[in-house]
């Protein structure tokens, strides 16, 4: 994983981005918790929760981008809280150093390939009892990332865009119950669509920008070419999402969730 995360961009939109990751978090009914690995933990922004919820737990942020990482420890002083670790890896071939109560990730494993392996290969790393609880973007068929693709298509820098890696859609809610069934004790998936309410111009394309549509941007060379693709995918977006009277702009946003007790 070789993507530069831009947390500045991210966090934009940390409201709407932090309420699923409650979500699903209160989902999780483990109590005697020793060890929480947040997986693609981004800038911590669910550590304090993490630390509200399970007082005696080690928790460790997991996560491939320095940049990340760096806001993570500037914002959570983890020098004076030794419960607080943080951890450079790539997901694709980590695991827990011991078996995990907890593993928790919010909007991360989306980005990482090969979930018919990993995911055995996680739930196989906890604990007996222990809980892997996921929630992922499953919005690929909305206008938002649908829309990329046409962009893409129109645009100078077609053959050069082509070749980044994308966000590959996630697998249904079906696919992952066979996928984890045979592993787990318990298994509780759920779908749910957030309408989200956006601030400032260019809300849609702004959100994107800052997670989905970020590969194709990297691509690109220059920052002039950067702006023209995004002024055309953001113009292409502004009359499907159009501001509402009260100036804000309304994003149906669809999220997968799992929480698999071993
Ligand atoms: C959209 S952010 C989510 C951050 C955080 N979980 C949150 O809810 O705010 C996705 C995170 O996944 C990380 N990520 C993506 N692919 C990864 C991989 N293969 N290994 C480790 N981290 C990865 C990115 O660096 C990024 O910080």
């Amino acid at each position: 994983m070789t993507a530069i995360w831009d947390p500045q961009q991210y966090l934009k939109f940390s409201g709407p981005r932090l309420r699923p990751a409650l979500d699903l978090l209160a989902q999780i009914a483990a109590d005697d918790v020793r060890t929480v690995y947040d997986l693609g933990c981004g800038p911590g922004n669910l550590t304090n929760f993490f630390k509200d919820r399970w007082p005696e737990a080690d928790i460790i942020g997991v996560d491939a981008s320095e940049e990340m990482l760096t806001r993570a420890r500037e914002a959570h002083d983890d020098a004076h809280d030794p419960r607080v670790k943080w951890q450079q890896a790539d997901l694709t071939k980590w695991r827990p150093d011991v078996p995990a109560d907890v593993l928790y990730s919010n909007a991360a494993l989306q980005w990482v390939d090969g979930h018919e392996t990993l995911f055995p290969g996680l739930v196989s790393s906890l604990d007996e009892g222990g809980v892997f609880a996921a929630q992922m973007p499953r919005n690929h068929k909305a206008p938002s990332h649908a829309l990329m693709h046409d962009v893409i298509e129109a645009s100078p820098w077609a053959d050069t865009i082509r070749g980044a890696r994308g966000l590959p859609p996630v697998m249904e809610p079906e696919e992952h119950y066979d996928l984890l069934r045979p592993h787990v004790s318990q298994l509780n998936i759920w779908e749910s669509e957030f309408l989200q309410v956006l601030e400032g111009d260019n809300a849609v394309a702004e959100w994107t920008k800052g997670s989905a549509l970020k590969p194709y941007l990297d691509a690109l060379e220059t920052e002039d070419q950067r702006q023209v693709f995004f002024d055309d995918y953001a113009d292409r977006l502004r009359d499907i999402y159009p501001k509402r009277p009260d100036g804000k702009t309304l994003f149906p946003f669809r999220r997968i969730f799992i929480v698999a007790t071993r």
